[in-house]
């Protein structure tokens, strides 16, 4: 299915990702050669560790030139017991390595133009860690051949993200048979259904080799059902004050999220709105934007109200992108650094364009579903963990957009919304539902929810994967 939809704004500017979680059993199994040589011992700025990591590519299939680049965090402790986590961004077209690893959940985060923190908080504290850059002509992934470039789309991404899966496993035996599970964020709520599908139909199929032990999936923020999810995306601006009672009443009237197409007076309804978040950060409605940027695009009006005429291409280069514009702009340098490329074994064959957070060379994207809701429920019907969290100060994919989305699926619930806590203080709010949905909110994030609220974050990643309820008390 081509994208064609005239209210196209609303799917364009998503930025996060994914995670995949595989857990241990004893089984040491000697790693490859392979392994061995994507070792990663010298990476400039990096704070002393005492876990391996390891980057490189894996070619995706051998009749094809598509190579996409991972970068793995071993846990810091139990290697062999724990999950292993892929984390993947959205966008479509944005970097998990830019994003989830530098950002926002990994061991190494950076903060600031010369160097690294270590992040107290990251998730390779209870699991392994694998960051995928997918599809092709995202950060340091590629493809020999321009064309697969026009190909790309949702379909395409999960099909690419399965086989290379496949293959890391190859290269990493010692952790084929840990406990597997996917999250992630943004538009990631499509790609983490999407694989998390794939992987359970192959499962069905599948030799003993190509059998992945997967176990369920965890999304944030997560762009899930464009009719709710816009819906959700209005009220927001609305209930926090930043649009004003007409502009509200105007797009209410004017639009039906139902529809692919819009009336003119809707699209101008939808111009007014964007114009309204362009002083603030859309992503995290309550902190500051970055004022340092010399690249004046990047700090006066952050969302370019895109008129309809545009073509996808021109879209595609307006869209905003990322949190903090600051860490975002010390990414970009970093991984531009040929020291830290070869530190990373990435870009081996001098790529002719820039590493960029969101790719600048992805103009396309071919296919995305408006839902993924029945994806979500069959996967529900087959026994997997999905839990499905928000950061409330988002304006991008609000949690009225999830409560919404969620919603829609009608499920019975079981245990009613109530408080969850983190160190004697609210977190969030929680709600579970018959059949093994989990609801949960995280109070005062932002998008990307580890960026604003590591320490919780790192509970709901660590609840998550035991299985455990959240906190329901102080004590
Ligand atoms: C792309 O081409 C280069 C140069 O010929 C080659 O070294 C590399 O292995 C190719 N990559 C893939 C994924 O086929
Ligand atoms: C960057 O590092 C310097 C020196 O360590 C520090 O003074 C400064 O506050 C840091 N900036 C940010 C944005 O963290
Ligand atoms: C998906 O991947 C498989 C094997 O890797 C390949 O045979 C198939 O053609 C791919 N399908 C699509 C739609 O790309
Ligand atoms: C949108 O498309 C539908 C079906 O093609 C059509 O009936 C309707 O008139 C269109 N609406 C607008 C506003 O263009
Ligand atoms: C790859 O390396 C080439 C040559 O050094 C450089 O010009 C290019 O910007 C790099 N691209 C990426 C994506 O790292």
């Amino acid at each position: 299915m081509a994208v064609s939809r005239d209210f196209f704004i609303f799917r364009w500017f998503l930025v996060l990702g994914f995670v995949v979680i595989i857990t241990a059993t004893s089984t040491v199994v000697l790693g490859s050669e392979e392994q061995e040589s994507d070792l990663v011992t010298d990476l400039p700025g990096q704070p002393e560790v005492k876990f391996r990591h390891y980057a490189g590519y894996i070619k995706v299939r051998p009749s094809e030139e598509k190579a996409l680049f991972y970068w793995f965090f071993e846990a810091e402790d139990r290697v062999d017991e724990r999950p292993l986590v892929l984390w993947l961004n959205g966008g479509p077209g944005c970097s998990s390595i830019a994003y989830g690893a530098a950002q926002e959940l990994g061991p190494f985060l950076i903060r600031n133009n010369s160097k690294f923190i270590h992040n107290k908080y990251s998730w390779n504290k209870v699991a392994n860690i694998l960051f995928l850059e997918a599809p092709v002509g995202v950060g340091y992934s590629y493809s020999n051949k321009s064309g697969d470039l026009e190909t790309l789309g949702d379909r395409i991404t999960a099909n690419d993200s399965h086989a290379f899966l496949l293959r890391w496993f190859k290269r990493f035996p010692n952790f084929k048979s840990h406990d597997f599970y996917i999250t992630g964020e943004s538009y990631a709520g499509h790609y983490v259904p999407q694989l998390s599908e794939l992987i359970y139909e192959r499962n069905k199929a599948s030799s003993k080799d190509s059998y992945i032990n997967f176990k369920g999936f965890m999304i944030g923020n997560a762009v899930i059902n464009d009719a709710t999810d816009e819906r959700g995306f209005i009220e927001y601006a609305w209930s926090h004050a930043i649009i004003s009672d007409l502009l509200y009443q105007n797009i209410l009237k004017e639009c039906d999220f139902k529809m692919d197409n819009q009336t003119q007076l809707c699209s101008s309804g939808i111009k007014g709105f964007l114009q309204s978040y362009s002083d603030i950060d859309i992503y995290s409605i309550y902190t500051p934007v970055c004022l340092l940027s010399t690249d004046s695009s990047k700090t006066s009006p952050k969302l370019v109200v895109a008129p309809r005429t545009l073509t996808q291409h021109d879209l595609w280069h307006k869209l905003p992108s990322g949190y903090d514009p600051c860490t975002e702009d010390y990414v970009e340098k970093y991984f531009n650094r040929k020291d830290v490329q070869k530190a990373l074994h990435a870009n081996v064959t001098s790529l002719s364009y820039p590493y960029t957070p969101c790719s600048n060379v992805i103009a396309k994207w071919n296919d995305s579903p408006d839902t993924v809701l029945p994806i979500i429920q069959k996967l529900l019907n087959a026994g997997l963990r999905i839990w499905i969290y928000s950061g409330d100060t988002d304006g991008r994919v609000p949690v009225t957009s999830t409560r919404y989305s969620v919603n829609e699926m009608g499920l019975k619930i079981k245990e009613g919304w109530r408080a969850w806590f983190h160190q004697r203080q609210v977190a969030g709010w929680v709600t579970t539902y018959q059949g093994g949905l989990t609801l949960v909110t995280v109070r005062g994030a932002g998008h990307q929810v580890p960026v604003f609220a590591p320490q919780q974050s790192l509970s709901l990643f660590t609840h998550f994967l035991s299985a455990k309820d959240l906190p329901p008390s102080r004590f």
